[in-house]
């Protein structure tokens, strides 16, 4: 039977995040410099995110640099940059042609100058676009993310607009840069690790997690599909058991 057709579109997650690793891996396997696995990361970027859409996933979120990996080799973090700015500039066609919103979380004024503009021209481009939204998790780190939500709480504390018995989940969750995004269903993380890395900490606390082997220039829809279909079949109980839920 065709991959596609085991997948029930009544349960589709509704939002789907991914930390793309292996990129350096997969290079070194073929004797080549790490920036030729980015190069080809983004080329599975460009698969997942335009299956994602044919297929009806709302949200799509992918971890392309986090607030750690500043640290890499000054040159990997050009090469990362530079692919960035390209990317932006020649897939803007395909996010109109499909329908698809660009946003980005993260610290985006660590960026250089060119990827900010870049990334707020193509997110200006297309913010009415509304059939799935591709958030860009940049220069972002979700430690780094909760501390700002809890200074900008406590500033709205002083200046008395929030009391502290009225916060609850929804206040934090208006004060994170996902304000706009629902949780996290579905977790995939590339490459044999089995760690979240400081990604969508808070709004993972529900999500299902899925590992693959897989690395991540390697990884196409076929992937993305089998990852949907194992994800259907776990029972997610939020806590009830499994009684309550039928
Ligand atoms: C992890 O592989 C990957 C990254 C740090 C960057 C992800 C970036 C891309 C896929 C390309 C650009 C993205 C977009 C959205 C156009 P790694 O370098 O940590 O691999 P390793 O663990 O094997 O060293």
């Amino acid at each position: 039977m065709d991959i596609l057709n085991r997948i029930k579109s009544k349960t589709l997650p509704r939002h789907v995040a991914i930390i793309m690793d292996g990129n350096g891996r997969w290079a070194k396997q073929k004797g080549m410099l790490r920036s030729f696995g980015h190069e080809n990361g983004t080329k599975a970027v460009k698969e997942v995110v335009e299956a994602s859409a044919e297929l009806g996933i709302k949200h799509l979120t992918l971890y392309a640099f986090s607030t750690e990996n500043w640290k890499r080799p000054r040159l990997e973090v050009e090469t990362l940059m530079k692919l960035l700015v390209s990317s932006l500039r020649k897939e803007i066609k395909s996010l109109q042609d499909n329908n698809i919103k660009l946003t980005a979380i993260g610290n985006l004024k660590a960026l250089p100058n060119k990827v900010y503009h870049e990334l707020h021209e193509v997110m200006n481009a297309t913010k009415s676009n509304h059939h799935m939204t591709l958030t860009l998790a940049l220069s972002y780190g979700s430690r780094e993310e909760l501390l700002n939500c809890v200074k900008e709480i406590s500033f709205k504390v002083k200046k008395d607009i929030i009391s502290p018995e009225k916060i609850d989940e929804s206040i934090i969750n208006e004060h994170l840069y996902t304000r706009n995004l629902p949780d996290v269903d579905l977790l995939i993380r590339t490459s044999g690790e089995k760690r979240v890395s400081n990604f969508l900490l808070w709004q993972i606390a529900y999500a299902e997690l899925y590992f693959t082997n897989t690395l991540w220039p390697d990884f196409t829809k076929q992937h993305l599909y089998e990852s949907i279909i194992e994800y259907q079949k776990r029972e997610r109980r939020f806590g009830k058991t499994s009684e309550q839920l039928s």
